[in-house]
């Protein structure tokens, strides 16, 4: 039985009181769960901070993003191993944003993938088709093409340490939400390429999450739909209320 893995990427959104405001009540009401693994993604500034109020809890801290080289003139950028630095677990990488609205190609994300995993985080790689993909049936064919060269020479070793999350562009911050049959083929789909790659074995460990516009009142359908081990929560990651709702409604 794969274990639940609920995230928050709260993308670029809260201010640091009421980022640490929302840790807080997090903290008291669900730090101490065993039942699910849970995640929150604040913006960089806030990481160190994050960390340290959610330290000795069960409730891990990422990033959204990290650069592609170890160190060096990137101006703007942060390495993995800075990330690790100040304590975070994990990292988003590929998320439609960065692939859409900063172009960001296979190739890069493939090269965060690898320096994330060799900085020792664990990495949430995200793979969506879009509306025209999914119209002109071509989802199999994107994410599978994702998530095949987002893993391009990562070791078998390294994917313990590895979810992946399939978030169709059409369902993100649009209120749209996939069907929980439409989620369970596309991530049985993804499992299928998955152990294509690394054997049986491994692709039943992995965990594949679900992302698009998930709410406490649709978490417990999608929740429990064939395939799906958990979800990344945009939007209402960032209020206690609607994060414990999602939580709280497995
Ligand atoms: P949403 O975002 O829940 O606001 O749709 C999900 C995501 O982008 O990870």
């Amino acid at each position: 039985m794969r274990k639940k893995y609920i995230a928050g990427n709260w993308k670029m959104n809260l201010e640091r009181k009421s980022a640490l405001a929302l840790v807080s009540v997090l903290r008291e009401r669900a730090g101490a769960r065993e039942d699910v693994d849970i995640a929150v993604f604040p913006p960089c500034v806030y990481l160190a901070e994050v960390v340290r109020a959610l330290e000795g809890s069960n409730i891990k801290v990422g990033a959204q993003n990290c650069c592609d080289q170890p160190a060096g003139a990137f101006t703007g950028e942060i390495s993995a191993a800075m990330l690790a630095d100040v304590g975070a677990d994990a990292v988003i990488l590929g998320h439609s944003e960065r692939r859409h609205v900063y172009n960001e190609g296979d190739e890069l994300i493939n090269a965060k993938v690898r320096i994330a995993l060799a900085a020792g985080l664990e990495v949430i790689l995200c793979v969506g088709e879009t509306l025209e993909e999914r119209n002109g049936k071509l989802t199999e064919k994107v994410i599978g093409r994702q998530l095949t060269a987002g893993l391009a020479l990562v070791a078998a070793r390294e994917l313990g340490r590895l979810t992946v999350a399939y978030e169709p562009v059409w369902a993100i911050g649009t209120g749209l939400n996939a069907t929980p049959a439409q989620a369970s083929a596309a991530h049985a789909y993804l499992r299928g390429v998955f152990a294509g790659m690394y054997q049986e074995a491994p692709a039943e460990r992995l965990r594949i999450q679900y992302g698009g516009s998930v709410k406490p009142q649709n978490a417990r359908e999608i929740l429990s739909a064939n395939d799906v081990d958990g979800c990344l929560v945009g939007g209402a990651s960032i209020q206690a209320e609607s994060f414990l709702g999602i939580l709280e409604s497995r």
